[in-house]
């Protein structure tokens, strides 16, 4: 069991969970953020993300002692071997990602280590970040007359949001990449605990780790720009989406995780990383026009919800809609790039009066929608969503959507359109029930 201290710098959702996660091992950790009333807060036992399993930990790593939350990124350095760079890593506005959290969490160790470090990128950061971290550490060395030892390493995240805490615990593989053995080692021995779950490594070189994060984000990316094109084919040639993606996916080459169809990707990640992947190419002058075709097919697919109610109901202009689900996916209160906040304009732009619920999502979701602010009206739950609305469209799986009783929702609507837009229900059962129903692909 590895036994000095880890230090992990950035508080986000990645550095948090990794923090609780590594803590909860039995590792010692040192948290540093530099927002000191994110740090107070946390000191405090309070956790500003909602994330399943996660609260559990936090208390009972708090209470162990395991962890410890600093504004003190000296003190982290001074006291950890091994420091993870969890920090931002925001998008330029041509889609770059913009490193300077990174280069200075490198500068501050270049400036104030005293003895071996190795540093390790969780941040996704573009190939070629970790050996421009190594010239920034040795720039700063250098400039003190020292030549203390040091590695650096890649070692990604594949966190998905809701699904976080078990990502980490039970993850498909965690990527090392490494041009030194000492820092192969030291990781492996952190990650040692995973070994209990048979968790694979992959041993690669920097670069490689490098990609490998972005490549895989890219291709789950193209998996569901593939589907929801394949279902929107299937809408005009009367074929079931759900059908089509089950006989796929029992092809083992092609699996079945990640075909099912919606109103497009979204969140912190894929809209951000496909777009990076497609800038790293340029800088090198390649393309990957498959990744670039993705992108445009995402943005059309929520426009393109917007175009079939405009079909279906003839008319947006003056309708009420009962818009349920904002977050870009479930059990999240994240809203950022989700198809919502695409859609929702779209539809007020072209008439439509909005009523929303979700049930984590609108804080997040009414910030972003200032300026509409006057064309919607946020609601309780989904009953009160639905009353006296013309339509009502689902953007996201919620589960109490899913156990909803939408005869008591057509008692209460004006007129009587489902969009459901991520198919939690069953088309035949709605439409038993008086409802004009569309899903997607089927
Ligand atoms: C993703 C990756 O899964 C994770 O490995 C990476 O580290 C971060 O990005 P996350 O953004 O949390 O995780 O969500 P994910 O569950 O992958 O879903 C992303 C988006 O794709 C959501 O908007 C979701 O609704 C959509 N999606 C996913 C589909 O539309 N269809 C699918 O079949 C799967």
């Amino acid at each position: 069991m590895y036994n000095k201290a880890i230090a992990i710098i950035g508080t986000g959702y990645v550095g948090l969970v990794q923090g609780i996660c590594m803590a909860d091992f039995g590792l010692k950790v040192i948290n540093v953020d530099t927002d000191e009333e994110k740090i107070s807060s946390l000191k405090n036992g309070h956790i500003p993300i909602y994330e399943p399993g996660l609260k559990e930990k936090f208390d009972r790593v708090l209470r162990k002692n395991s962890i410890e939350f600093t504004t003190d990124i000296v003190y982290a350095i001074d006291n950890a071997e091994v420091i993870f760079t969890a920090v931002g890593t925001p998008p330029n506005k041509d889609w770059t990602a913009d490193l300077e959290n990174v280069y200075a969490v490198a500068r501050n160790i270049g400036t104030y280590m005293d003895d071996y470090k190795l540093v390790v990128t969780k941040s996704t950061v573009p190939v070629g970040t970790g050996k421009r971290l190594k010239s920034i550490i040795q720039e700063e060395l250098n400039k003190r007359n020292v030549n203390h030892p040091f590695d650096v390493a890649s070692n990604p995240e594949f966190l998905r949001e809701g699904k976080a805490v078990q990502d980490f615990m039970v993850p498909d593989r965690v990527v090392i990449g490494s041009e030194s053995q000492k820092a192969i080692e030291i990781l492996k021995n952190i990650y040692r605990p995973l070994n209990l779950n048979q968790v694979p490594f992959v041993i690669t070189g920097i670069e490689s780790a490098e990609l490998i994060k972005y490549a895989s984000n890219a291709f789950l990316a193209t998996k569901i720009a593939f589907i929801n094109e394949v279902a929107n084919l299937c809408e005009k040639i009367g074929a079931d989406v759900h059908e089509v993606a089950k006989g796929m996916g029992m092809d083992g080459r092609i699996g079945s995780k990640f075909l099912h169809p919606g109103p497009g990707y979204g969140g912190s990640c894929f809209p951000k990383d496909t777009r990076a992947l497609v800038a790293t190419a340029r800088e090198v002058n390649e393309r990957i026009s498959i990744v670039e075709a993705v992108i445009e097919s995402n943005e059309n697919q929520k426009i393109r919800m917007v175009n079939k109610m405009e079909d279906k109901m003839g008319t947006i202009r003056g309708k009420i809609i009962g818009v349920l689900g904002l977050t870009f996916k479930a059990e999240t209160d994240d809203v950022r790039d989700a198809p919502s906040l695409v859609i929702v304009p779209e539809l007020i732009k072209r008439g439509a009066i909005i009523k929303t619920y979700d049930p984590e999502g609108i804080p997040n979701f009414r910030r972003q929608m200032r300026e509409f602010e006057r064309n919607i009206t946020y609601c309780y739950d989904q009953y009160e969503t639905a009353k006296n609305a013309d339509a009502v469209v689902i953007l996201t799986e919620w589960n109490e959507f899913r156990q909803m009783d939408i005869r008591a929702m057509k008692k209460v609507m004006n007129d009587s359109f489902v969009f459901d837009f991520r198919n939690i229900f069953n088309p035949k059962s709605v439409r038993e029930l008086g409802f004009t129903y569309e899903g997607v692909g089927r």
